[in-house]
């Protein structure tokens, strides 16, 4: 492997991930295969913070000429105060979950965004061939990661967008939260029993339902989806809801294509030249495999 051969020097630029705990990340896997595939060096590690000592560990790392980070549960709000600029689609999330860290003579000026999103349209896209324009969407979840898909679904022209979840305030409010920047948009709030019969073109599962147990959100027959289903759960290649879904004869992906693309979006917002992502794809199903 190459990553094997890559030795660091007193010029290795570092990056990384803070999040607690990290130790189950597949980001350091395929960000350093990146690194290696286009002979920068660089670094990529985890870094497991205790919440109560999160802004410290920021600023030393900072200090110490850290270039870049990622920011997973349970730091990807609590790092806003520690950002000279956001991006507007980190604005409009509310969440950061990449930082690039920029220094000159003055010092270093951190600047937040938010890739998950992005990841998500490049996975409907690339591994779907699907563009959400005009489409009625029906997501499942109202937690953070369906937050940035819903701003993403949103800004990408989805016609009609429906947010169920278990605990229907919650989609109520994420409903809420949405409105002001998109108040042209047709979105509404469901209960996740209330979705029979919806006819949505496209399902997307935000919950985490099926990612360890053998369980499915919704059944897909009975919400009769029309062209395409996509789930973000990664940790199995067809969970029960794709399964139902390709058994319908409908398109679907798993949410691979989401965190490979977040990640391919978080090198490019770093180093501002594009990801190499078939060698960072091959590095992501190499760790997943390796795990199973
Ligand atoms: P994330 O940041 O990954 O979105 P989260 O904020 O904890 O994680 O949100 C998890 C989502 O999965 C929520 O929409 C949650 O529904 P509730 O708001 O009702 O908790 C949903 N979820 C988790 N377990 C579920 C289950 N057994 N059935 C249905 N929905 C579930």
């Amino acid at each position: 492997m190459a990553a094997a051969t890559f030795t660091p020097d007193g010029q290795t630029r570092l990056y990384g991930l803070f999040g607690y705990p990290v130790h189950g990340s597949l980001s350091p896997a395929f960000q350093n295969a990146g690194f290696r595939a286009l002979g920068i060096n660089a670094l990529y590690l985890g870094f497991p913070v205790r919440p109560d000592q999160f802004a410290i560990a920021v600023r030393g790392l900072v200090a110490a000429g850290l270039a870049g980070f990622n920011l997973t549960v349970p730091f990807k709000v609590e790092i806003l105060p520690l950002l000279e600029a956001v991006t507007p689609e980190a604005q409009a999330i509310g969440a950061v979950n990449t930082v690039r860290c920029d220094a000159d003579a003055q010092g270093v000026r951190l600047t937040g965004t938010n890739t998950d999103g992005l990841g998500f349209l490049r996975s409907l896209e690339r591994d779907l061939h699907y563009d959400p324009r005009g489409k009625r969407v029906l997501l499942l979840g109202a937690g953070g990661a369906a937050r940035g898909i819903a701003h993403a679904l949103l800004s990408a022209g989805a016609g009609k967008l429906w947010i169920a979840n278990r605990t229907a305030v919650r989609a109520a409010a994420l409903v809420q939260a949405l409105r002001p920047a998109y108040p042209r948009a047709q979105i509404e709030a469901l209960a996740l029993d209330g979705t029979a019969g919806l006819r949505p073109q496209l399902l997307v599962n935000s919950t985490t339902v099926g990612m360890g147990d053998q369980k499915s959100p919704v059944r897909l027959a009975a919400v009769q989806v029309e062209e395409a289903v996509a789930d973000i759960v990664y940790h199995s290649a067809e969970t029960p809801l794709l399964r139902e879904a390709r058994s319908l004869g409908l398109a679907c992906t798993n949410g691979i294509g989401m965190l490979l693309y977040q990640g391919c979006a978080a090198f490019e917002f770093w180093l501002s030249r594009p990801a190499p992502e078939s060698a960072m794809h091959e590095a992501l199903l190499a760790a997943l495999r390796a795990r199973q």
